[in-house]
């Protein structure tokens, strides 16, 4: 009969034992998931401006990062046309008709541009004839010169604020128009980061 006892006994302890590291690995494992959450949350908010509405609300990153939208456009050059395409579908925030050099704005908020224009060749001697420009119908959002050692402006970028029918358009002045733009997409390509307007 003791002995008997003593096994139910070591049954119920070895039943105890697992129990509690059971309970222990989900609080880890919890632990572990939550925390790695919050962390990438903050490292990944890199605009100031994202790291500021983190801060004034700190329950409300994930709803704003539900809102903000990102492009990316590609350009093409024919005929000195500069047409630009991007490979997410839908045109909600940023219709573009095929073969025209404009894009339309379809949503009000803050505009994160980037734009980098590189040619597939350029001519030394003539450096300053070489302006690249962004342009939202008369005003100029962004302009730079095509730096001749590579033929490129480098990445221009600005913040903008933008209202649905506005319109974006890359302009390029150049003194050779056979010095027509190199299509990669990581020489020549606008970027979109948009931020809705509470
Ligand atoms: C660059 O421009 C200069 C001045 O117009 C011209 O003399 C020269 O031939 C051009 N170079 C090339 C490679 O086109
Ligand atoms: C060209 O040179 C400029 C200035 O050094 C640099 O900012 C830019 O990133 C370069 N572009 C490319 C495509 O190498
Ligand atoms: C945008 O323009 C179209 C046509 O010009 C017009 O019908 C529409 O009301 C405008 N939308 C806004 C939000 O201004």
């Amino acid at each position: 009969m003791p002995q008997t006892t003593q096994h139910s006994l070591t049954h119920v302890l070895l039943l105890w034992i697992t129990i509690l590291s059971i309970v222990q690995v989900v609080f880890i494992t919890l632990f572990f998931t939550t925390g790695h959450h919050s962390r990438a949350l903050s490292s990944s908010t890199v605009t100031p401006a994202m790291q500021l509405q983190a801060n004034i609300t700190p329950s409300a990153p994930s709803e704003l990062m539900g809102k903000v939208e990102m492009l990316t456009f590609k350009a093409t050059e024919d005929n000195r046309k500069i047409t630009w395409a991007t490979k997410n579908q839908d045109q909600i925030l940023v219709s573009v008709e095929p073969g025209e050099t404009v894009l339309k704005i379809n949503k009000d908020g803050y505009f994160l541009l980037n734009l980098q224009v590189t040619l597939s060749k350029c001519n030394r001697t003539m450096g300053s004839l070489y302006t690249v420009s962004l342009n939202s119908k008369d005003t100029v959002i962004l302009q730079g010169r095509i730096n001749t050692n590579n033929c490129s402006t480098g990445l221009l970028g600005k913040v903008e604020e933008l209202n649905a029918n506005d319109s974006l358009e890359v302009t390029i002045i150049r003194p050779n128009e056979d010095d027509i733009i190199d299509e990669n997409e990581y020489l020549t390509h606008l970027d979109i980061v948009f931020f809705p307007r509470n």
